[in-house]
């Protein structure tokens, strides 16, 4: 067997609409390093989509889905109560508590199988707890590709021709700084974008009727986009204000990535609820929705749940990673990833004009493509043209933004620094030679949006 027989078979048999994003192969993987069929080393920047932090096949999570396996396999939680589940969730409550600090106020988790059954849930407990119906998310958002996670996701690609979407879903412009900024300080353009929000409750929908407003902290699929600090202090206050369950989905942002268990940290502002899945189970499918427990309490029995929710091996696993986690210090391996990272990725923009900006937090770090430094014209172009180049000499990155002009690295954490300077080369590399090779005028052309 070879990728390309392998590739051809896929083609034959998996429906197109299961994307592609790269045409690499994997027989073996451990560490930041995926091993193909023909045998070749490829240095992984994507780290599964965001789920391997912990890096490929950790030998005590390993270990702990094979101890797991041999004494049951699935019981259902809704039928048979098993311990992995409850200290799973345990230490989930006394990693990311949600209640008010000083108060009686605890917080419960439930868990889940996917990133979009946790934020399925997250909306079904929202509207319980509040008895209403509005939603309120974002442009940029990615939440998932269920229903309600399609109706709330942005991006247009995603969901072509899938509707009618879930009614009663409104969408405000996300607060994205860099492309919308048009030279205002930080500051005033989070109370400008905080004055939109207002105004939303007289044009776009009262919020009386709102029961949650779901926001990634620092969106993934959207391009890494950072919402400033004073927004999510706004939007605390607005939620507070109205009774509204604030929601911050932190799937792709969660366990060590930003150099924190949960981006929301590094702001100070608690959520009511929150979604988590990807590098909880290091690739085994987990999820989890974390809340105050007095907001978690108000759905009924039976309305949420399902037949896999917190599989048992999956919960070993979870618990085995969160462990490692700890022994390998993720959140210090988060901001010492993203330090080498974003000091490539500076290096890089001081050569080229195409490079926009280099954001993120931690090891969340993206670099978005634009012509001749506009943040309203995305090269889409340079970025594919990258993320191909850097294929063929194996390292595997993927793109994100609505445009696909974002390059963003979700590399496993435990990569070591040799690895990553040597994928950082490389992508420099090939910048140079796609920068060199593209005459100019072909560059600065690209609608403005
Ligand atoms: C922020 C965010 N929410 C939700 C999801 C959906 O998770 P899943 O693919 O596990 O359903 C994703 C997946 O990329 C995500 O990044």
């Amino acid at each position: 067997m070879n990728s390309k027989d392998l590739l051809e078979r896929r083609m034959r048999i998996v429906p197109q609409g299961v994307g592609v994003f790269n045409t690499a192969t994997v027989q073996r993987a451990h560490g930041a390093t995926i091993v193909d069929v023909e045998g070749n080393e490829l240095i992984d920047l994507v780290g599964g989509i965001g789920v391997t932090n912990a890096g490929h096949c950790p030998p005590p999570v390993v270990k702990a889905i094979q101890d797991q396996a041999e004494k049951f396999l699935h019981t259902s939680f809704n039928v048979v109560t098993y311990e992995p589940y409850i200290a799973l969730c345990e230490k989930l409550a006394e990693l990311l508590p949600h209640g008010e600090p000083g108060t009686t106020d605890t917080t419960k988790v439930m868990l889940v199988s996917t990133g979009a059954e946790a934020v399925e849930n997250a909306i079904k407990i929202a509207r319980q707890s509040t008895k209403r119906q509005a939603v309120l998310c974002y442009t940029g958002a990615f939440h998932g590709r269920s229903m309600m996670g399609m109706t709330l996701t942005s991006k247009v690609d995603y969901k072509l021709n899938c509707g009618p979407f879930a009614p009663e879903v409104y969408r405000l412009p996300f607060p994205n700084y860099y492309r919308y900024g048009d030279g205002m300080t930080m500051e005033i353009f989070a109370q400008h974008e905080l004055k939109r929000l207002r105004e939303s409750g007289r044009n776009v929908v009262s919020p009386e009727t709102i029961a949650a407003i779901i926001i990634e902290v620092v969106q993934g699929e959207g391009g890494f986009n950072v919402a400033p600090q004073s927004y999510l202090e706004g939007l605390r206050d607005f939620c507070d204000e109205h009774g509204i369950i604030l929601i911050f989905d932190e799937i792709q942002s969660g366990f060590g990535r930003t150099g924190k268990w949960g981006s929301y940290e590094h702001f100070g502002v608690l959520p009511d609820i929150s979604t988590w899945a990807k590098s909880l189970g290091s690739g085994m499918p987990i999820g989890a929705v974390i809340g105050r427990a007095e907001v978690m309490d108000a759905a009924a029995p039976g309305t949420i749940g399902g037949t896999y929710i917190g599989n048992p091996v999956s919960c070993a696993a979870a618990l085995a990673t969160l462990e490692y986690m700890h022994e390998i210090d993720i959140n210090r391996l988060g901001n010492h990833v993203g330090d080498i990272v974003r000091a490539s990725f500076l290096r890089m923009q001081r050569k080229h004009d195409c490079i926009g900006d280099v954001r993120g937090l931690g090891a969340m770090i993206a670099l978005e493509f634009v012509h001749e430094g506009d943040p309203r014209r995305p090269d889409a172009s340079t970025c594919q043209q990258l993320v191909t180049a850097c294929s063929e000499r194996n390292v595997l990155l993927i793109s994100a933004g609505t445009h696909k002009n974002v390059i963003r690295v979700l590399s496993p954490l435990v990569i070591e620094d040799e690895l990553l300077l040597k994928a950082m080369t490389i992508i420099d590399e090939e910048l140079d030679r796609i920068v060199n090779a593209t005459p100019s005028p072909s560059r600065t052309t690209g609608e403005s949006i």
